[in-house]
């Protein structure tokens, strides 16, 4: 099997990430000769949430600075990749032009092929980067920033949907629910980290369509709980008054709700599925509660659990280079005039 060196580029939402992949066939898992992400965390923390022109400004002015060190760390220049990959949606469309459009340069430049990648396919394929042989059939979970998604996956690039959140994705509940609590942008790894101080019990919040027959989830419902809460517990309604254990408890009862809905959809769509092998992807599989129940559930349900490590849970180009990789193995590249889709489906 011949080596492919592979570079691609992810700029959907707030990280700029470059990364570059060193494939030799697809019995053994690909070398990742770097991944470098710029993170705009900080700059949008300022505005409590993502602001898409800063977002796409900040893009272009560090992508270049971010593919020389990845190149660099990689000990390759351009003319050393064999295929440029880049996220094509779903995502901010001025962020995600940005990258779109310098892989398709670089390709255009070098006269390789250009491989335009979605990013819920990333995130999806995220926990396989760093096994041999690849992506199994199996149920995958992504739970990210913008989606909650529960997917059969039968081989790649053949995904049925079984079900969805009909409203706010998980990590966007815990960033909205963050946000109602006075916690800094992102809320998700603060909620996680302050809900480890607090009781799961101290609030019963709401689990929406925890015992109707679908694997749909919703997490609306839980937020708004949340928002109605507050006024009882200070007399100002800011949550800056609560008492530390309060917002504890209230992160730890909240977390609980959610992950209490997640796992009960994991197994209830991994029944339908029929697979016996769970995925878990997307920034909120960085939660250590979720992580160590599902530990727990399937070892004693007997299912093969697997989780991406910490590096490619969140936004990060290596899980893009590696779809590119699989698509490319497959000869499924994609002519420059391919556009890119901010509502892009699975
Ligand atoms: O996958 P990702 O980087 O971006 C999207 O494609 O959306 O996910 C970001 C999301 C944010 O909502 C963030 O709050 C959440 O992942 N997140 C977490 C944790 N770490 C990140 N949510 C819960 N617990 C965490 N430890
Ligand atoms: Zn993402």
């Amino acid at each position: 099997p011949d080596t492919l060196t592979v570079l691609g580029i992810e700029s959907s939402c707030d990280e700029t990430a470059v990364a570059v992949l060193r494939s030799s066939g697809e019995e053994e898992a690909p070398d990742i000769l770097s991944s470098v992400i710029s993170s705009q965390i900080a700059i949008h923390r300022q505005h409590g949430g993502v602001v898409p022109e800063l977002a796409s400004r900040n893009h272009s002015a560090d992508l270049p600075g971010v593919i020389r060190s990845a190149c660099r760390e990689a000990g390759v220049t351009p003319a050393d990749i064999d295929v440029f990959g880049a996220t094509a949606g779903p995502g901010l469309v001025a962020a995600l032009l940005v990258g779109n459009s310098t892989a398709k340069a670089l390709a255009l430049a070098t006269g390789k092929p250009f491989v335009s990648v979605n990013h819920l396919e990333g995130h999806l394929l995220s926990p396989f980067v760093k096994r041999p042989k690849g992506p199994v059939p199996h149920l995958g979970m992504v739970v990210s920033g913008g989606h909650t998604l529960f997917v059969d996956v039968r081989g790649v690039g053949d995904y049925r949907l079984l079900g969805r959140s009909l409203d706010d994705a998980a990590g966007e509940a815990f960033d909205k629910v963050g946000k109602m609590l006075g916690l800094p942008y992102p809320g998700g790894p603060e909620i996680d980290r302050m809900a480890a101080r607090g009781n799961p019990e101290a609030f019963s919040f709401p689990r929406a369509l925890i015992k109707e027959a679908t694997a749909n989830v919703s997490f609306s419902g839980l937020k708004t709980a949340v928002l109605y809460k507050l006024p009882k517990l200070t007399e100002s309604g800011n949550p800056h008054d609560l008492a530390e254990q309060t917002l504890c408890d209230l992160c730890a009862s909240f977390q609980r709700a959610v992950t209490d809905v997640l796992i009960r959809k994991a197994l209830y769509a991994l029944r339908l599925s029929g697979h016996r092998t769970l995925s878990v992807s997307g920034g909120v599989s960085c939660n250590r509660e979720l992580r160590t129940r599902l530990q727990e559930i399937c070892a004693r349900e007997g299912v093969e659990l697997i989780l991406p490590d910490f590096d490619l849970t969140t936004d990060n180009a290596a899980m893009i280079a590696y779809v590119a990789c699989l698509k490319a193995r497959r000869g499924l590249f994609h002519s420059l005039d391919e556009d890119v889709d901010p509502n892009l489906k699975l």
